[in-house]
């Protein structure tokens, strides 16, 4: 044995940990050894709460409440029949306007377990893909889907009014699914150290850079400037700062004169444009609908968009599948790790990434992006059996001063609520993790992230 990634050993301990405890059913004791509690739904979108036998889940997003029943008890009193479901589940399926749910489950390993054959052109992951082939025809026992029909479950995890590790925590809604929920926490952990990492990496930037996240529906010909959560946020991490018009209440723009002139000096309050339009949006579009208000040669009473003059237009969608879906639409919300990592590579192009040939990953400009568009490639995208490991090796961080590892923030968990044998197991996983580490900084010339170096 020579060195292996600290994220792979930790992972791979955890699921020994996790698998040896097979919980037989304690009629009146607590059968939840390993709890996931979340009270507050203020910082995630979502509680879980433990009952004896079965769990309350609330998706505060979308306002429903699910209840999963374990050992095949019937509904207990208190749920609603059409809302409770029987855990864990076996099979799951997930419906078109829930497509971001897909990254999610190939982090927990579960693609083998979607029911039928999913529409190649309409995934970008290969996994999911691959994994939907299973031709074992049992139905589904739960659909992730916006329909409020029995089996049915509204996934939340792509709301723009959620930060960008709190969609990532609903690796963890996802996990009570499957009694999953505390691996579901550990890969999450994972996720959130790597994230934290960076962004306490790039320090704090005394004039951060403005962003204005832009939109633009063809048919209604409206454009948006985005001011929601999520944008905001994953602009500060990245030493940005979100750029907004100061009409209060409407983001929204009309194609006439008045509205392009105001939409035009919003835009010009920030350095850089990034649009995120549905990706049959091309920049021709976006730009022409923009008249003169976005022709810098037009005449000179209307200010020239900065951004447009100085090139620094891009879109999110640079990473397609081959037939044309935007990745960023369908991973962005599993993946914070690499959202922020793209904008602070674009916002300060010296700073370190773990592998520089992954990057830009969905970033690219707009104005060119159909001839620079990339491709997925199945043999690229990661090893579909372990995509953690291939997750935590993507945007794997050390913070060079002292040496020390960046570690999970256990008060936060504490304040979710987690149960205290997740909190020793993470404190754990952190010290296995430092000790590697260190193995690692003595070893830097060896390759890293063997998972077959363990024999
Ligand atoms: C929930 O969390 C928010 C933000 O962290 C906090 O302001 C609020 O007081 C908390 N609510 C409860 C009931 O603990
Ligand atoms: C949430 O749903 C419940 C019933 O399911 C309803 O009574 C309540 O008004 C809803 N709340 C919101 C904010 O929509
Ligand atoms: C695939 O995407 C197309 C266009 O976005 C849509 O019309 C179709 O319903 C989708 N099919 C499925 C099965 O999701
Ligand atoms: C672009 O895609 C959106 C949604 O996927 C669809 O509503 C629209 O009609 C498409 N526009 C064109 C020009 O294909
Ligand atoms: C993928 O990961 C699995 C489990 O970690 C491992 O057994 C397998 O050899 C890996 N495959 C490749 C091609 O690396």
């Amino acid at each position: 044995m020579r060195t292996i990634g600290l994220f792979a050993l930790s992972t791979f301990l955890f699921s020994a940990a996790v698998t040896a405890v097979v919980p037989d059913y304690i009629p009146g004791g607590d059968n939840y050894p390993n709890k996931v509690e979340i009270k507050n739904e203020t910082k995630t979108g979502f509680t879980i709460e433990y009952k004896r036998y079965y769990k309350v889940l609330t998706n505060n997003v979308a306002n429903r409440t699910y209840c999963l029943v374990g050992w095949g008890e019937g509904t207990p009193v208190g749920c609603n029949s059409e809302t409770t479901l029987s855990t864990p589940v076996k099979r799951l399926s997930f419906d078109a306007d829930s497509i971001s749910v897909g990254p999610f489950i190939e982090l927990l390993g579960l693609q083998n377990k979607i029911a039928t054959a999913v529409h190649e052109q309409n995934i970008t992951s290969p996994c999911i893909i691959e994994g939907s082939k299973n031709d074992d025809n049992q139905s589904p026992d739960v659909y992730f889907s916006n329909r409020q029909e029995k089996f049915h479950v509204a996934f939340s995890g792509n709301s723009d009014t959620l930060g960008p590790l709190q969609k990532a925590f609903w690796l963890v809604y996802l996990g009570a699914f499957f009694d999953m929920e505390s691996e579901a926490f550990a890969a999450y952990s994972q996720i959130e150290v790597n994230y934290n990492c960076h962004k306490e990496k790039l320090g704090k930037t005394s004039t951060p850079k403005g962003i204005s996240w832009t939109s633009f529906d063809p048919v209604a010909k409206i454009y948006t400037i985005n001011g929601d959560q999520y944008y905001d946020q994953l602009s500060q991490d990245a030493g940005g700062k979100l750029v907004l018009n100061n009409r209060l209440q409407d983001h929204t723009f009309k194609t006439d004169m008045r509205d392009l002139d105001l939409l035009s000096k919003a835009l010009n309050l920030g350095e850089y444009i990034i649009d995120i339009s549905d990706p049959n949006v091309t920049y021709q579009t976006w730009y022409t609908n923009g008249h003169e208000f976005f022709n810098p040669d037009s005449n000179d009473a209307y200010p020239v968009i900065k951004a447009i003059v100085n090139k620094q237009v891009y879109t999110m969608n640079g990473l397609l599948n081959s037939f044309g879906a935007s990745d960023w639409v369908q991973r962005s919300s599993a993946r914070p790790d690499l959202a922020l990592m793209d904008l602070i590579k674009l916002l300060y192009s010296s700073a370190e990434v773990p592998d520089k040939k992954i990057f830009p990953f969905w970033i690219s400009q707009f104005e060119n992006v159909l001839d620079n568009r990339r491709i997925i490639q199945a043999e690229s995208y990661g090893n579909c059996s372990s995509m953690m490991t291939t997750a935590s090796a993507q945007a794997i961080c050390y913070l060079s001063d002292g040496g020390s590892i960046h570690q999970p923030d256990l008060t936060s968990g504490g304040k979710a609520g987690i149960s205290v044998g997740v909190i020793l197991f993470i404190i754990l996983t952190a010290c296995v993790g430092t000790w590697l580490f260190r193995r690692h900084r003595r070893n830097q010339r060896h390759n890293f992230y063997r998972m077959n170096d363990l024999q």
